[in-house]
């Protein structure tokens, strides 16, 4: 079997190398020329993926990347893995996805399975993809064509998330897309759900994200009711998962940060609107968990203020730019909202984080771009007034840090059973 992935990115990349690991010969599709060469050579550009794996599979044939969206006709399946952000209003931004529907429209022939994995709202694949698919290519969608919505599970930074064991929800536009869809994914996803439409699967995506975001929104309220009280959440959660049933530990942050928690639930809420309903525990959420970098920021305001200093001149380093543990990854990162509103109230700002050591041109963060991650060592980070800890890296040696830094703002518990002078560290 020969299947085509489109969009080589977090999502793609693992997907496409567990499809050739199980003997399906893949050919990847971007736009991005630079990650066509990078990948025909055999390297990597994300972090927690090996090099060694992309090699293997590019050697043995079994996977190769192109540009070149007419090559289609070579496979028997498609999967979309495209971005899904939102707009500058708030608003879903699926042009990805239509953009990828025009250049493979053309090349569909009989039988060929589409589906879609980025996350979306209820309607995406059997609305909007069916159109675009159908007007370019003269094929109907269940008649002539397979078409289906699979969500991705990933779990970047997590070395126990492997794509082949995590259950697959698969949903088909009718009963045989849904067929053929087992078909293809039976090849290399251990545990299959099936569920009765796409619109059920693009449901259960969202469901699983809002279900994240409004769980860390809940947290992080706690964590500012507690802390008022002289209580310190990160305590109480680790006591609270004790309990066997009915609880599921999450954790406070400052501030909600990457490609799906941040974005996500407000395709729900844009979607919804057309049916005049609302959605208030996203909105909800989303307040809390947007106000969260104003709090800490906040919090470093105070550290300062207990040595007689002000935001305003000091030197701030913010420690962890990627937007959780272990990752590269730095989209949505709530580091760049903490820099910004630092650098308003006045602060120098710099950054340390081992996995981005120079920050790329993009279109969020246009200004910080070029912008290089301090060293480690003890001479800089002494110099700076205070380290504020935004990403609890597992690399990082936060025994030196205590060692080496005279005032830490905590937002991470990453300070937890380092042994620290009073008043060094503040939670935050
Ligand atoms: N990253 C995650 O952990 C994660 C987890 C679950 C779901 N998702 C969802 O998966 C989807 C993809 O996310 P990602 O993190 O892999 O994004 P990404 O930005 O890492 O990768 C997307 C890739 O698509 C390519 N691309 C963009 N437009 C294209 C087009 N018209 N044709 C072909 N290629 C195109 C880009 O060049 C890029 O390589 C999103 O909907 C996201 O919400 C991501």
């Amino acid at each position: 079997m020969k299947i085509a992935i489109v969009g080589l990115g977090y999502v793609g990349l693992p997907l496409s190398l567990q499809f050739a690991r199980s003997g399906v010969s893949v050919l990847g599709l971007d736009v991005d020329p630079a990650k066509i060469e990078s990948l025909n050579q055999g390297r990597s550009y994300i972090k927690h993926i090996e090099s060694s794996a992309i090699a293997e599979f590019v050697k043995s044939g079994m996977f190769s990347a192109s540009e070149d969206f007419s090559r289609i006709k070579e496979v028997e399946a498609v999967i979309i893995c495209v971005p899904t952000p939102l707009n500058k209003n708030r608003e879903p931004d699926i042009s990805f996805i239509i953009n990828t529907g025009k250049s493979i429209a053309p090349h569909l022939h009989k039988g060929i399975l589409i589906v879609l994995e980025s996350t979306t709202y209820p309607g995406t694949t059997d609305e909007d993809l069916r159109a675009v698919l159908e007007s370019g290519s003269g094929l109907k969608a269940g008649t002539d064509f397979h078409l289906a919505f699979s969500p991705e599970r990933e779990d970047p930074g997590n070395p126990n998330s492997k794509v082949a064991v995590i259950p697959k929800i698969i949903g088909g536009y009718t009963p045989m897309c849904l067929e053929k869809t087992k078909g293809v994914y039976g090849k290399a996803i251990k545990t299959l759900v099936p569920v009765s439409s796409c619109r059920a699967a693009e449901a259960t995506k969202l469901m699983e994200n809002i279900f994240r975001s409004i769980n860390i929104a809940l947290v992080n309220e706690l964590k500012l009711v507690y802390t008022a009280m002289g209580i310190d959440v990160w305590e109480v959660i680790e006591a609270a998962k004790t309990k066997p049933f009915g609880f599921m530990p999450f954790y406070p942050g400052p501030g909600l940060g990457g490609h799906c928690i941040p974005i996500d639930p407000f395709y729900l809420t844009w979607k919804a609107r057309e049916y005049v309903q609302n959605t208030r525990f996203i909105e909800l959420a989303g307040e809390i968990n947007t106000a969260m970098p104003e709090y800490v920021v906040n919090r470093v305001g105070e550290a300062l203020n207990a040595q007689k200093k002000a935001i305003n001149g000091s030197k701030v380093l913010v420690l962890g730019l990627a937007y959780k543990a272990d990752v590269d990854d730095d989209r949505e990162s709530p580091s760049y909202v903490l820099m910004e509103l630092l650098k308003h109230r006045g602060a120098s700002v710099s950054y340390y984080d081992p996995y981005v050591p120079v920050i790329r041109p993009t279109r969020e963060h246009p200004q910080w771009a070029g912008t290089k991650s301090v060293d480690w060592n003890h001479a800089t980070f002494s110099s700076f007034d205070v380290v504020l800890i935004a990403t609890k890296h597992g690399s990082v040696n936060y025994r030196e840090l205590a060692e080496w830094s005279p005032c830490i703002v905590d937002s991470r518990n990453a300070m937890s059973g380092i042994s620290t002078k009073k008043g060094q560290v503040w939670k935050a």
